[in-house]
């Protein structure tokens, strides 16, 4: 039987309710500051489960992905709550503005599973997007990738990782910035130079952002696998055997992914893909009007129940090209996970690991409701 929410319960840990900056400055909120002011660590059953993560043991490969940890008072809350591996948001090589508040809506499929497929007219048409949060819970991220500075993140990813127990992982997320009157050499360069900094700080491993939505319709990376093959190339050379894993959003051909995993995996800079990123939609309101105030948000991207079919989906299909090509590399699902149940339809499509950023959101007790079913 599906598990249902306690709406009473909700008290999400970054607050839907506050600009960015506040969240940044005064979160975790709910069960995750609870669990800072407690000061010890819970403790967890260390190697019950005997999982791994690009290559560093965990207890259970389940986690939150770049997103709604912030900093390291999120991450921290994160593992005490029992997230074994806590994604720090994902960092730039410079300051990087968020966009204008609200930044979350709750999102209501017309579908009566509530799902959204990739390629649907809805998608184009418009799905009504409100502050009514209800369940299974669905919104839309307009964030923008903010970032602070590296002077800021990097010392703060440090206590991050530093905050670890035994069988937890701290994994770090970057991503390139693209400027005006930037080349692709100097594009894929400032790629490079955000993981050397990432490096800096004593991480094992690192996710680069290749699927934000957020970013307009013509720059999401992962369209390109040429381009990201040359970007992780210069990223290696720079990492050196520090494991690399590249956040892909939903990519519709089999050719392109194929091509994908070749000019990664297949060239030796690259050990795993975490997939999906959202899913871009118009998104309106009950009198078909813009949802999200401003300029170019006309669309925005859509995470939570209502694309989990699609992550599914992506991730049986690189299980597939993985057995077909004989090649070696980790897949962690993502996209819709808000139950014991969608974890264990992850695993059963090919995920090596879970993660879940909305899901986690709206139930800070989702990791150990995992463990409980297992
Ligand atoms: C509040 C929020 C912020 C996010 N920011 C990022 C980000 O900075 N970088 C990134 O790669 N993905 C980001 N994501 C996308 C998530 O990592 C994830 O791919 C997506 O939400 C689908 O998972 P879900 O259905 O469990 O939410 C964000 C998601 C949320 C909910």
């Amino acid at each position: 039987m599906a598990y249902r929410w306690n709406m009473s319960d909700f008290e999400p840990f970054y607050d839907v309710n506050r600009t960015y900056e506040d969240n940044y400055a005064q979160g975790p909120f709910g069960a995750f500051a609870e669990t800072l002011k407690s000061g010890t660590a819970v403790e967890e059953e260390s190697g019950k489960t005997g999982g791994s993560f690009l290559g560093q043991p965990v207890n259970l490969a389940f986690g939150i992905p770049a997103g709604p940890l912030l900093n390291s008072r999120y991450t921290t809350a994160a593992f005490r709550m029992g997230f074994d591996l806590a994604t720090y948001k994902t960092v730039r090589s410079r300051a990087w503005g968020c966009n204008p508040f609200p930044n979350v809506l709750a999102v209501h499929p017309a579908s009566t599973d509530g799902s959204l497929t990739p390629g649907s007219a809805e998608l184009d048409e418009g799905v009504l997007a409100d502050t009514n949060y209800e369940q299974p819970i669905s919104i839309s991220n307009s964030f923008g990738v903010p970032s602070q500075e590296p002077d800021v993140w990097q010392p703060d990813m440090r206590a991050a990782i530093a905050a670890a127990a035994p069988g937890q992982v701290l994994v770090p997320s970057f991503q390139g910035s693209r400027v005006e009157g930037m080349s692709e050499e100097d594009y894929i360069a400032d790629h490079a130079t955000t993981a050397r900094l990432v490096k800096e700080t004593g991480a094992k491993l690192m996710v680069m952002n290749t699927s934000c939505p957020n970013e307009g319709h013509n720059r999401l990376l992962c369209h390109n696998p040429l381009l990201v093959g040359r970007i992780t190339e210069a990223v290696k050379n720079e990492i050196g055997d520090t494991p690399l894993m590249i956040k892909l959003a939903f990519i519709p051909s089999d050719d392109d992914l194929e091509l994908m995993v070749r000019s990664t995996v297949g060239r030796g800079t690259v050990q795993g893909f975490s997939t999906i990123n959202t899913i871009s939609a118009r998104l309106v309101d009950k009198d078909g009007n813009q949802a999200l105030p401003g300029a170019g948000r006309d669309r925005s991207g859509v995470c939570g129940s209502a694309i989990r079919g699609a992550g599914l989906e992506m991730v049986r299909r690189l299980a597939a090209l993985r057995e077909r090509l004989g090649l070696d590399f980790a897949i962690n699902g993502v996209g819709g996970v808000v139950s014991p149940e969608d974890y264990a339809a992850y695993k059963a499509a090919g995920a090596d690991s879970v993660m879940s950023a909305t899901g986690a959101m709206w139930d800070a007790e989702l990791a150990h409701k995992i463990k409980a079913s297992l």
